[in-house]
Parts: C-alpha cells; structure tokens; sequence
C-alpha cells in the first residue's frame, strides 16, 4: 500500500472505541500520542495545548463519574422537553429505542471512562484565540496515530461540557486558573470491534464554486 493509501485506511478505519483490555498504555506509546499532537497545527503556531496524562485508577473512576452524570443530566433534560424522540426518530424497533433511551438517560454513555487503563486530559490556554480549533487538530492527531499504533480511543466532552465539573476537573488535577479543559481521551487497546457509524454521502458534503452547486466542471 502506498503512503496515501496507508494513512487513509488509517482515517477510515479509525473507531471511537469505548470498550478497552486490562492492558497499560507503554510510556513510549504515550510518548509517540502526544508526539503527534505536537505537531499539529495552531493558529499563528501558538501551541496553546497542554497534556495531563492519567493512569491513576481514583482518579480516572472520579473523571467517568462526572462524565456519566452530565450525560444523565443533559439527556433527561432532553428528554423532559421532548426532544428524544426526534433524536431517536430513524430507530424503527420500539424494543430497541427504548432501550437506547434508557442507555442515555441513565448516563451510559460516557461513564465507560470509568474504565479505562488511561485518560488524556486535554487543556489549553485562555489567552489564545484559536484555542478550541487548534486543540481539536492536536486531539485528532492522536486519535489517528493510536489507531495506526493499534490503540483505540475515544474523544469525550461530557465531563467537560458543563461548566462546574470542568472546575472540578481543573481542581483535581491541579490545572491553573488561565487554562481551559477542552476534552477528555480515553485510551487502551481495544476490545470491541464496533461497526463504523454511518457517514453523510459525499454528494450530500460538497458543493463547487457557491453552495448547493454540484457540477464539477470537468
Ligand atoms: C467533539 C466530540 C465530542 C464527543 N463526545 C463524546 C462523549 O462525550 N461521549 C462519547 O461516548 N463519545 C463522544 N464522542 C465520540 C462520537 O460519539 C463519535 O466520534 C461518533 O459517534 C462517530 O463514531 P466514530 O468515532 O466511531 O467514527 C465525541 C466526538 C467528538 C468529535
């Protein structure tokens, strides 16, 4: 396979992976994520990103604490004010809505950090403009480079969404007043094999020389 093959099938192949082994992450593995994170690009270079990495077992459990009840607090909100039915809207099978309903507002979904043999906890500094976009292109780095490494990861918001437990966060890792939790990556070797999540068509994405217009010219 050549190189632009390799690094898309990598792209392609890449799963949000939710379920992980035992297994510790090797320090050089970890070395190798935040390599590819450091070269990402940033807006005017600034570099506004910083990487806590945590293996320790309480902790990681209080971050997926967190995680889980923010998704508990944000899909029952949604679902008082009638908006899980659209969401779940295309799911035919009443037996398996329900059950996805249940997942969602019991806080299923994201307390699977609780789990996992290791947490990247992504902040940055306040004073830079481009902060968020410039961390999401370090967060996406490392999310390609564990998959070619054969680690799999997942990118969370939920322990970080909600003001107040981005502060608990801050205070329990010790993370200064100027700088910004932007997200949480878990990390570990996978042990689950998911199917890919359906993806909008090409066709439906892009568009040439003014919006809405599909013909290429060619
Ligand atoms: C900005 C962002 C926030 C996300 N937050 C969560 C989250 O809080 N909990 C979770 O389980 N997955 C989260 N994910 C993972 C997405 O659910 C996942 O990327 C999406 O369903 C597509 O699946 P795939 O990554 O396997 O292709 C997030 C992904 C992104 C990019």
């Amino acid at each position: 396979m050549d190189t632009e093959q390799q690094v898309f099938s990598v792209i392609k192949d890449r799963r949000s992976i939710r379920k992980y082994k035992p297994d510790p992450v090797p320090q050089e593995k970890i070395e190798l994520l935040i390599e590819a994170a450091r070269w990402a690009p940033s807006g005017e270079n600034a570099q506004p990103w910083r990487f806590v990495i945590i293996k320790d077992r309480n902790k990681i459990r209080s971050i997926g604490k967190i995680a889980g009840t923010a998704d508990r607090r944000q899909f029952s909100a949604e679902f008082a004010a009638g908006e899980t039915e659209e969401r779940l809207k295309k799911i035919k099978d009443p037996k398996k809505r329900q059950k996805i309903m249940e997942k969602l507002t019991a806080g299923y979904v994201s307390s699977f950090l609780e789990n996992a043999p290791l947490i990247i906890i992504v902040c940055g500094r306040k004073d830079v403009w481009d902060l968020p976009y410039d961390c999401s292109a370090a967060i996406e780095n490392i999310l390609i480079m564990a998959a070619a490494a054969g680690l799999g990861t997942c990118w969370v918001e939920s322990p970080v969404m909600d003001v107040r437990d981005e502060e608990k966060i801050k205070e329990m890792l010790r993370i200064p007043r100027n700088y910004k939790v932007l997200t949480a990556i878990s990390v570990g070797v996978p042990d689950e094999s998911p199917k890919p999540r359906p993806r909008l068509p090409l066709e439906d994405l892009v568009f040439y020389e003014s919006f809405g217009r599909k013909e290429k010219d060619e």
